[in-house]
C-alpha cells in the first residue's frame, strides 16, 4: 500500500496516519489504534490488518500492507456480504 491509501475504509483513515500514530504514541496494544480517528470501529475489516501493522511497529520495521489498494477495498466488500474475510488475501497483505 501507498501512505496515502486508506487501511480504515469506514472512516478513511490512511496508512500514514496510523503510521504517524505508532510511531507518536506507541501504544502498548493493537486496539489503541482505534484512538487514530476511530480506525477500526466501524465494520471490522480493518481489524486484523490494524493489528498486524501494530505488530509490524513492535519489530521495529515500517508498518505496511502487500495488497493493492483495489484488492483490499474488493474484499472488505465481499466480507461485507458473507461476514468472512478471504483468507488469502490477509495472508497476503500481513504475511502471516
Ligand atoms: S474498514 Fe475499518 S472499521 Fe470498517
Amino acid at each position: 500500500m501507498s501512505p496515502d491509501d486508506e487501511v480504515c475504509l469506514c472512516f478513511h483513515v490512511t496508512l500514514r496516519k496510523i503510521r504517524t500514530y505508532l510511531a507518536r504514541e506507541n501504544p502498548p496494544v493493537a486496539s489503541l489504534i482505534s484512538e487514530c480517528l476511530g480506525a477500526g470501529t466501524g465494520c471490522q475489516w480493518c481489524v486484523p490488518f490494524l493489528k498486524h501493522l501494530h505488530a509490524e511497529h513492535q519489530k521495529g520495521r515500517e508498518p505496511d500492507l502487500r495488497v493493492s489498494p483495489e484488492e483490499y477495498a474488493r474484499t472488505r466488500l465481499t466480507y461485507h456480504k458473507t461476514n468472512e474475510r478471504d483468507a488469502d488475501v490477509v495472508q497476503k497483505a500481513t504475511g502471516e
